[in-house]
């Protein structure tokens, strides 16, 4: 018969496979429901014997744990960088360096792409994941394991013939997907956006909070093996190797014997790059065969056996029309170049980021100044240079604004910050527009029937000016209200007829529902996102409660750092974020939480569980704790002399059993703990 720790690793095994055949594979062999019952089954196994928890097994990926300060590592050999070229010329010279030196007349490149992303190494030890480091400065990186191991594409455990010892390099890149959904979620909680993938990788790897790197969905490709092992003799063969060991190694690289092979797979790339979902920079050169990169070796700071060639950026020429100031939520002003339109990459420009006022200065840019303007990595095009030979006389130099386009108010400039505010929050327009329309949005208090312009209406009537002002609308206001708007470059009307004024009062009553989190993160608090606003609305479960709370208590919740705790003070430290809070609780709002989130009674207070063995389902044994939690009993994952008492199911691990007889621990069923509940 099967036991449990049998049980355990078996699910281990069976989950570590569908994870590879799904991040790894692209080959999903499950579904997600299935997925979540086998790991549900295991995590209860593995509450109920910590002592069992496999160092590969998939919930050490969930991530949690912190990394107060990342050691510095040096690297068994440094983390070289390549030398790059740009065209076919210095492509050929590469190519006739290495031949000239190898005495030969041909010789076999592996072409690979070259990824986005930020260098890591992997080292294994007998066969489980031991360290990963980040290049650094090529001699020390700084080790960041735990955030390496919520990545789902990286084996925690190697399979087959891998050494005791290896060593594998490669890069960790955030995909398109994943960044966008980022950035939009940074959007929201008025967070500064990554300008691209790389940077948003490489910002992820140095988070404290593994959790949050899970979450961030980042991906692995490795391309190098660093431990030399005396059965692989090629480049090409040690890809295949890696891949065999459960490595994501890129299905695209590519055996070329001659350099019209190379400067092939080279042009084919330059297209087909622009559909893979993540960025690619370029391309990597190296010479296949291990015996000839050792006699090529190395310069001080590139291998001479191997080359990156680079794609350029998309770089055109256009005209620049005049320079427009955007006022988001936050006041934070963002200059954007309005140019002649202009083909690039495939869609038509008309827009530019020109990110602050430091690079305007730096580019010394006049309007009408023949500018060039570049799509790389960025997903915004940005202006990367001036031709000045095309300048005409008495063209007038661009100046950062000094005061609101908005509301005529002087700019801030934080200390620090590159970024200018403008710090009229109470009536800037944009500023009270943005607030707004976050606070009905879907994720907040999901307030559909204000959707499609009607906001800026209302504003612009003064029907409303700040959220709060939403609760005291009343028909006689609305009714009438017209206004044309431009949607996807088409024009539209919103108009106010009864039915839809009905609708938007009806919406907005139905918003007085809305759970307390919700409405923590509607009122728009920088830097709190939906799941900090959950996370402080469980621990302190009223406004009150938290409006009054200090910073070592905000601190003390998980997942809230010092800059979100900062942020929270000064929240409620204004006046007027005070006046909206009560007067939104006067409308009736969920200032706390509800009743279902809430214990039930604390009849369990001071008395401890062990839920135990196998239960009719993951979700009865879901259940059950809820139930002990509900009623204020603490959950525990271990059997000792202060535990009251096991709640066992079926197939209760024996040592376990033993243990709590030996304790004289009293062991009920899951129909006895509903008993005492209901008796009480
Ligand atoms: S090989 C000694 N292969 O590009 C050679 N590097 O400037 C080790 N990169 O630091 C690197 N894709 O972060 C190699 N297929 C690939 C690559 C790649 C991206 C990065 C890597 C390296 C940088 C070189």
């Amino acid at each position: 018969m099967e036991t449990e720790k049998q049980r355990l690793s078996q699910l281990v095994d069976e989950l570590n496979t569908h994870n590879h055949n799904y991040y790894v594979l692209d080959n999903p062999s499950i579904s997600d429901f299935e997925f979540d019952t086998l790991l549900n089954e295991l995590i209860a196994l593995e509450k109920a014997h910590p002592e069992w928890v496999q160092a590969d097994s998939p919930t050490q990926r969930v991530g949690g744990q912190i990394t107060k300060n990342f050691d510095h590592v040096t690297h068994s050999s440094p983390m070289l960088s390549l030398g790059n070229t740009y065209n076919k010329e210095e492509l050929e010279a590469f190519d006739a360096r290495v031949k000239s030196a190898l005495g030969m007349e041909t010789v076999d490149y592996v072409c690979e792409l070259k990824f986005d992303g930020v260098a890591i190494a992997l080292i294994y030890e007998n066969g489980l994941l031991n360290k990963a480091i980040t290049r650094g400065d090529g001699t020390q990186g700084d080790e960041v394991s735990l955030n390496v191991k919520t990545i789902r594409s990286i084996p925690l455990k190697l399979s087959g013939d891998a050494p005791s010892h290896l060593e594998v390099r490669g890069e960790i890149i955030m995909p398109h997907s994943s960044f966008d959904q980022l950035n939009k979620e940074r959007e929201e909680i008025g967070e500064n956006l990554f300008a691209n993938p790389r940077n948003a990788a490489s910002g992820s790897l140095k988070l404290q909070d593994s959790a949050e790197v899970a979450r961030r969905k980042l991906d692995c490709f490795l391309y190098f093996l660093q431990t030399p092992l005396p059965y692989i003799h090629t480049h090409y063969e040690s890809l295949h190797q890696l891949k065999s060991w459960k490595f994501k190694v890129s299905p695209y690289s590519c055996l070329c014997h001659s350099m019209d092979e190379v400067i092939s797979f080279i042009e084919t790339w330059n297209e087909k790059r622009k559909t893979l979902p993540f960025d690619i920079d370029g391309v990597v050169l190296k010479v296949n065969d291990f015996h000839l990169q050792e006699q090529l070796g190395f310069t001080a700071k590139n291998p001479r056996w191997a080359i990156a060639y680079k794609y350029k950026a998309e770089r055109v020429t256009t005209r620049l029309l005049e320079v427009s100031y955007q006022v988001g939520r936050t006041g934070a002003v963002t200059p954007v170049a309005n140019l002649e339109p202009v083909l690039l990459a495939g869609t038509v420009v008309k827009r530019a980021s020109l990110h602050n006022a430091d690079i305007i200065a730096q580019l010394g840019i006049h309007l009408n100044d023949i500018i060039y303007v570049e799509k790389g990595g960025e997903i915004i095009p940005k202006i990367v240079d001036v031709d000045r030979s095309q300048r005409h006389a008495n063209t007038q130099e661009v100046k950062f604004i000094t005061h609101c386009p908005e509301c005529g108010t002087k700019l801030q400039r934080k200390e620090g910050e590159s970024a200018y505010y403008c710090p009229n929050s109470k009536a800037c327009p944009p500023q009270i527009k943005g607030k707004i329309e976050h606070f009905i949005s879907r994720k907040a208090m999901n307030i559909e029937s204000l959707g499609e312009g009607k906001i800026d209406l209302l504003v612009e009537q003064k029907c409303i000016a700040r959220i709060e002002d939403l609760y005291k609308l009343k028909p006689q206001d609305l009714i009438g209200l017209e206004k044309a708007y431009v949607n996807n470059d088409k024009e539209r009307i919103v108009s106010f007829r009864e039915k839809t004024v009905q609708n938007i009062l009806d919406g907005i009553e139905q918003s007085k529902q809305i759970a307390f989190e919700r409405v923590l993160f509607a009122i728009g608090i920088r830097y709190v996102g939906e799941t900090s606003a959950k996370k402080l609305a469980m621990h302190f479960k009223t406004m009150n409660a938290l409006m009054h709370a200090s910073f070592d208590e905000l601190i003390s919740v998980e997942d809230i750092g010092e800059k979100i705790a900062e942020s929270i003070l000064l929240f409620f430290k204004e006046d007027d974020n005070i006046k909206t809070i009560e007067a939104l609780s006067n409308s009736g709002l969920q200032f706390s939480l509800s009743a279902s989130a809430l214990p039930i009674s604390e009849q369990f207070k001071g008395l401890s569980f062990v839920v135990s063995g196998v239960f009719s389902s993951p979700q009865a044994r879901k259940e059950i704790e809820e139930l002990i939690q509900k009623h204020g009993g603490k959950l525990l994952s271990s059997v000792s002399n202060k535990l009251s008492f096991v709640v066992a199911g079926e197939n209760m691990g024996p040592a376990k059993l033993e243990k709590a007889m030996q304790l004289g621990i009293p062991i009920i069923s899951e129909e006895e703990l509903r008993q005492m509940i209901n008796k009480a």
